[in-house]
């Protein structure tokens, strides 16, 4: 099982911005966490972050060939691309939509993902603990999807 985790703009200014909304861990330390959590589990992981919609988009397409999940916290570009749903949709990886934050009780423009709509489940508003749910989440539906084939 090998999953792509997305992480969009501004994600790599982890620990400098907005610490009281995003903490004070870096990208490294969410990194740090994901891997270790992937390596208990024999799953293998590959970590891409860009402040670009364009090669967001890039990293979804290629992970077609080598990919079966997908875990993306699309930053800022969840409340404004329609893109990026697309991609997502285009792929069809299984996906699961994560926020550091809950944008649902933020300002009225982070309210709308496009991408959820393109997503089995959104995790939000738990910190890193997000992304943790979010591949515990995806690895029981993959093993399943297996199980029925
Ligand atoms: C975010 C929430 C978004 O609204 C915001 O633009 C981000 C981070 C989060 O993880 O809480 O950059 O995706």
């Amino acid at each position: 099982m090998k999953f792509l985790i997305v992480n969009g703009p501004n994600m790599n200014m982890l620990g400098i911005r907005e610490p009281d909304i995003y903490g004070n861990k870096t990208m490294k330390d969410l990194e740090a966490m994901i891997w270790a959590h992937c390596e208990d589990r024999g799953v293998d992981v590959e970590f891409f972050q860009s402040n670009s919609e364009g090669a967001i988009i890039d990293a979804i397409q290629e992970a077609l060939t080598d990919d079966d999940g997908i875990v993306i916290n699309p930053a800022a570009y969840t409340h404004t691309s329609v893109a990026l749903l697309d991609a997502v949709k285009g792929v069809g990886i299984p996906t699961v939509e994560v926020h550091l934050s809950d944008p649902d009780t933020r300002e009225d423009f982070r309210h709308i993902s496009y991408v959820r709509l393109a997503c089995l489940k959104t995790v939000k508003g738990l910190g890193f603990e997000s992304y943790r749910q979010a591949l515990l989440f995806l690895a029981a539906y993959l093993r399943e999807r297996e199980n029925k084939a």
